[in-house]
């Protein structure tokens, strides 16, 4: 696991953007893993500021999402497919007919989740993009998620609700369930690019890189992958 530890959340996006840009000169066609929540934003504007710039295109780049809400379509302001139109895609030149988002809304939930392993297993990540639950999350993968698990559907935890409560009117609006990629889909993508910032978040990154690997923090898993790596700003470092 490589840790690089910046000063602030402008550096952390900044670094850890470049992580990304170098993957997409590299190989125009690559495969992004990508995560909405608060985190990452900064990372995508500096993607969309390297497109604007003419450092990199994005026509011939697939991209996977980790997870969606159930029960919200990708025209609802808090889905994650509008927050990654809103926040990327509508910005850059990609083919929006090559972005995944796990769909929230359908009559077999099962069936759609298993087509969505069956497409990360033939769209393998070049890069994984992961921001941390402050209980150790990645994806919608809550503590006790089978390390061995593809994508599903999860009872969200109470802590994650009222994490997330902050994009909503309030609490009983934010949906109860939500379909993640699995972790083992995760630990499938070649790279694993991690970025955590703030105080809240210290504890899970601490638990993440020097706890024992266990199911009861998911991100510990990542331990085990060969190519990590992780940018947090010094509050999310504070504990290490
Ligand atoms: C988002 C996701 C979640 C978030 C995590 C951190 O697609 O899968 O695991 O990365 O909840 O969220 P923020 O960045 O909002 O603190």
């Amino acid at each position: 696991m490589k840790l690089i530890i910046t000063e602030n959340y402008q550096d952390m996006s900044s670094k850890a953007a470049q992580y990304i840009v170098d993957i997409v000169k590299g190989n125009k066609s690559a495969v992004l893993g990508l995560a909405t929540g608060s985190t990452p934003i900064g990372l995508y504007q500096n993607l969309i500021a390297a497109y604007k710039g003419g450092e990199i295109s994005f026509a011939d780049i697939t991209t996977v999402n980790l997870d969606e809400y159930i029960g919200l379509d990708g025209t609802h302001d808090q889905s994650y497919r509008y927050f990654m139109n809103d926040q990327l895609f509508n910005h850059i030149d990609i083919n929006k007919d090559a972005t995944f988002v796990p769909s929230g809304v359908g009559e077999d939930m099962q069936a759609i989740a298993e087509a969505y392993t069956a497409l990360l297993n033939s769209k393998v990540q070049d890069v994984q993009l992961l921001g941390l639950g402050g209980n150790g999350h990645i994806g919608f993968n809550e503590p006790d998620t089978a390390f061995d698990s593809t994508t599903h559907i999860v009872n969200l935890k109470q802590d994650t609700l009222e994490a997330n409560a902050r994009f909503f009117a309030n609490i009983a609006d934010v949906p109860t369930k939500a379909i993640t990629m699995g972790i083992q889909n995760v630990m499938n993508a070649k790279c694993i690019l991690l970025v955590a910032s703030g105080k809240g978040k210290a504890e899970a990154v601490k638990a993440m890189i020097k706890g024992e690997v266990t199911e009861a923090c998911p991100a510990s898993i990542l331990q085990r992958h060969s190519n990590v790596i992780v940018v947090v700003d010094k509050e999310a470092a504070s504990l290490l």
